[in-house]
């Protein structure tokens, strides 16, 4: 009878519950009428991930100008906010892309037809809103090889770091460190909580020789420690989204347009330099709007070069070959593309519960990440094999990402219907470097479970059964390690560099300038992944919110000196330049021998 006393408690608090669900999770204002065509805006930015959340914040910011961001995708889904439910969002789902690679020659054997399957958000809050909610900003020496490559020295470390600062509250153990850490940006970030083993991780790491305990978001170098997250007080995903977008919503020069799916930029009438607005596709019709001052392309890696090719904007030979009209030429759209390919390596058996990881070479400039997972996942979907660990009590299994490699993916058009999804060649494993690399992250990662004290006491030891594709091979042989990355390596969810900034008019190795302008075209700039001069070694999440904010900055320090776009624009020719960005991870006086940068996990499955 106690039970039916609360029945109404129970009642109510479901009712309130939900309620305030709808009000925190909902928000319907993205999905109003399609604006008048005679409506113009300051600024378009297209695209509400990562990059674009903060360009369109920090714009529409001060109220002196009108914002238009306009996302192809719709509200966050409320699971986007609990760490570790996103994944629901990840395949087949309305708020993911659901792309998937070309059929792959060196990788990508254990997927269907060859084709890696790529996770892309599609929301409000773009990826940022389903990621991993690792955060980590990369090596100080990622940015001092960007302003060379570029060579404008606001792009090296010591330059971006206050945008670094400016992008963070920061909650975590070394608080106190404020020479790197910030304490009153949008974004939340502290320390996993839930950190089981993590002392006999610190410990194993101390007994290789590696620093532990270092702040990993300051001057990084190859150490243990506990995996910084953008999780907030509440335990909520501290996003994009949450942090840029929520509390910009309500501003009336900003319009927030989901639904929206841009299909190309559009030029003003009788110039051909000038971008003067978009066309998208939204609510069954489509709507062309024009910019006053500039069109930001915030579309992310894989879709902000489809956006220029299907503007015209492109390797002019590739696009007559889809029946594009080339506008302006710009080899470099779409080339280079980068990526860290990850795998799952494992299962590692423990004699208890227990979690772990490891690597090589340059402490100073860490290639290799780690990260230790829970079990092999009971949908571990992506791959054709079968799940002996799913039976297996205690054991850990390891993500192992190239953090610097050296092949190159291209972004093509497959047509010029917009519509259409981009052909993506993410092109793993070109370079044969990277596997080797990878083969001897695998065997340190064997070396330190299995030979540190630490771990020993658990008795952890490396699964023994083969994957059936590679049971061809010598267990713990190359071949095998070789086999096994060929079949089950996939995307670190780090595309990036297919639109890279570069010295301003190098159509060949570049798309945008240092200002992020694109070359040769006026009011057109671009922001997101793309534009990285080369990946940095570690999860992206971090440098994309800091492109947001430095841009923003440039953009709204011109407008405000009141200078028209652009002055340093060369049209591009088809000029014999360097072929810079082809040796981007071997420029001299930079070794790069991997080392170890460790990740502890989220969870440890308890069966
Ligand atoms: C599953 C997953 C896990 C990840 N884990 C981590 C992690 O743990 N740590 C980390 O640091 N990074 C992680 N990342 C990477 C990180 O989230 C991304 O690198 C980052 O969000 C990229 O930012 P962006 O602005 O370039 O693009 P996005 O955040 O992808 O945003 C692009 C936006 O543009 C929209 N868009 C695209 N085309 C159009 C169009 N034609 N018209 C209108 N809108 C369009 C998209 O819908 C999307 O909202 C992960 C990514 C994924 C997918
Ligand atoms: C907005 O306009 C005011 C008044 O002209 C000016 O003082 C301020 O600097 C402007 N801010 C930005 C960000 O342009
Ligand atoms: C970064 O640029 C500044 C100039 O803005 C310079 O003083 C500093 O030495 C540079 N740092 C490196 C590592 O090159």
């Amino acid at each position: 009878m106690q039970f039916l006393k609360l029945l109404p408690v129970f009642l109510l608090l479901l009712f309130f519950d939900q309620n305030t669900l709808a009000a925190e999770f909902e928000y319907e204002n993205c999905m109003e009428n399609n604006p008048p065509e005679d409506e113009d805006f300051d600024f378009i930015v297209v695209g509400a991930g990562a990059t674009g959340a903060v360009v369109a914040n920090r714009l529409s910011e001060s109220g002196n100008y009108s914002v238009l961001l306009l996302e192809a995708g719709g509200p966050p889904h409320w699971s986007t906010e609990i760490p570790r439910r996103a994944e629901e969002t990840c395949d087949q789902s309305q708020w993911d892309w659901n792309f998937l690679s070309t059929p792959q020659s060196k990788a990508g054997f254990g997927f269907p037809n060859n084709r890696i399957k790529l996770y892309r958000g599609k929301m409000l809050g773009g990826s940022s809103s389903h990621n991993g909610m690792y955060y980590i900003r990369g090596n100080s020496r990622d940015y001092d090889k960007w302003a060379e490559l570029v060579q404008d020295d606001r792009w090296n470390f010591t330059n971006v770091l206050p945008y670094l600062k400016k992008i963070e509250t920061y909650y975590g153990s070394y608080y106190t460190n404020s020479d790197y850490r910030g304490g009153t940006g949008p974004l939340q970030i502290t320390e996993q909580n839930f950190r089981p083993l993590n002392d006999e991780w610190l410990a194993a790491g101390a007994e290789f020789g590696f620093p532990i305990n270092q702040d990993q978001n300051a001057d990084q170098v190859a150490s243990f420690f506990p995996s910084q997250v953008n999780i907030d007080q509440q335990g909520r995903r501290s996003s994009a989204y949450e942090g840029y977008l929520a509390p910009a919503r309500d501003r009336t020069n900003l319009k927030i347009l989901c639904n929206a799916y841009v299909t190309k930029v559009n030029f003003a009438d009788g110039e051909d330099k000038r971008v003067e607005g978009v066309t998208f596709i939204r609510h069954w019709s489509e709507v062309t709007i024009k910019a006053r001052k500039e069109v930001i392309l915030s579309a992310g890696a894989y879709q902000t070069p489809q956006l220029l090719m299907l503007s015209g904007i492109g390797d002019a030979t590739h696009l007559r070959e889809v029946g594009i009209t080339p506008r302006i030429d710009i080899p470099a759209v779409g080339r280079g593309l980068q990526d860290h390919p990850g795998v799952l390596f494992g299962p590692f058996i423990l004699n208890t519960r227990a979690a772990i990881f490891s690597t090589k070479g340059d402490p100073t400039w860490p290639n290799a990440l780690y990260q230790l997972l829970p079990s092999f996942r009971p949908n571990w979907p992506d791959y054709d094999l079968d799940e002996p660990a799913a039976l297996i009590p205690y054991s850990v299994t390891l993500v192992i990402n190239h953090g610097l490699p050296k092949s190159e993916g291209v972004i093509r058009l497959a047509s010029s219907n917009p519509v259409n999804p981009p052909e993506i060649d993410v092109n793993y494993f070109d370079v044969d470097e990277d596997l080797t690399d990878m083969v001897d992250m695998f065997k340190l990662a064997v070396t330190l479970l299995e030979e540190s004290a630490s771990f020993a006491r658990f008795g952890t030891r490396l699964w023994g059964g083969k994957m059936g594709q590679c049971a061809m091979f010598e267990d713990r042989s190359d071949e095998y390690f070789r086999c096994y990355l060929r079949h089950y390596a996939r995307t670190g969810h780090h595309p990036s560099c297919t639109a890279r900034m570069g010295k301003a008019g190098d159509v060949q190795n570049s798309v945008v300038d240092t200002n992020l302008k694109v070359h040769g075209v006026l009011g057109l700039r671009i922001a997101d992944a793309s534009v990285f001069p080369t990946i940095t070694n570690a999860n992206i999440h971090a440098p994309c919110f800091m492109i947001g904010e430095m841009v923003a900055d440039f953009v709204l320090k011109e407008w405000q000196e009141g200078t028209t776009p652009p002055t340093d624009q060369t049209t591009p020719t088809i000029a014999t330049t360097l072929a810079a960005h082809g040796k981007s991870n071997s420029l001299a006086g930079f070794p790069i021998v991997g080392a170890a940068l460790v990740y502890f996990p989220f969870l440890l499955q308890v069966f």
